[in-house]
């Protein structure tokens, strides 16, 4: 791969965080756990969340009574068979400890940590999939390659529909080329290159 292309790339991962950047906040659904405490040991469906809201359903399948307690927010006394929701709001990405204070002096092993990290980043593609897709058509894609959505029936590449490339590899192969498969940074701009992308890795889907 050429230092052009490997730029290119690049910039595609650098800008695919601004571009998903309102997508990802809104991706903000409370994560749900379900936590176990019996005796000896609580055990959580998840161990880790990204940050924001967490409900925590608590079941006590102890004989003796707990409370779950995160991020200073504490269930209930929870006695034994019975269950308590919690829903604690985490701001900051890093390790909380959970535990049960009850019974008083008997806690030992009923704790944990609880890892909240980073949101995770939704990545929308860059580039104009209406364009792309004429792109598609203009440039001879469809001579060698398969693509239901453009009607092209080309056998010399692989069957795009059944490959299904992802985004930055449709970048990197339209770009750089590989053996049969022309490149064409000489022949599309950056951004047509981008539209190209997004058309293929949307109309594979
Ligand atoms: C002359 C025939 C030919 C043309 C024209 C052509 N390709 Fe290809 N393409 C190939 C071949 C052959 C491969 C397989 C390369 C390899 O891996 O050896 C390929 C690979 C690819 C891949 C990677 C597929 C995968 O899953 O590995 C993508 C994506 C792709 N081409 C997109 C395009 C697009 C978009 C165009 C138009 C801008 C285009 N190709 C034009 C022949 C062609």
């Amino acid at each position: 791969m050429t230092a052009k292309v490997l730029s290119l790339v690049t910039a595609a991962i650098v800008l695919v965080p601004i571009a998903g950047a309102s997508a990802a906040t809104s991706v903000t659904a409370p994560k749900k756990v379900t936590v176990t405490m019996t005796d000896a040991k609580i055990h959580l469906s998840l161990i880790s969340a990204p940050i924001g809201s967490v409900t925590f359903t608590v079941t006590n399948t102890g004989k003796l009574s707990h409370n779950f307690t995160i991020n200073s927010k504490k269930t209930a006394t929870i006695a034994p068979k019975k269950k308590a929701v919690l829903t604690v709001k985490f701001t900051a990405a890093k390790s909380y400890t959970y535990k049960s204070t009850l019974p008083v002096g008997k806690t030992k092993g009923l704790t944990g940590i609880f890892k909240v990290t980073k949101p995770a980043v939704v990545s929308t593609p860059i580039g104009n999939v209406t364009t792309g897709k004429s792109l598609f058509a203009s440039n001879g894609c469809g001579g060698c390659h398969t693509l239901k959505s453009s009607g092209a029936t080309g056998t010399v590449g692989p069957n795009l529909d059944n490959e299904q490339p992802s985004y930055t590899l449709v970048i990197e192969r339209v770009t750089s080329g590989k053996r049969v498969m022309p490149s064409y940074s000489g022949s599309l701009s950056k951004a047509q290159i981008q539209d190209l992308a997004a058309y293929v890795s949307t109309a594979t889907k």
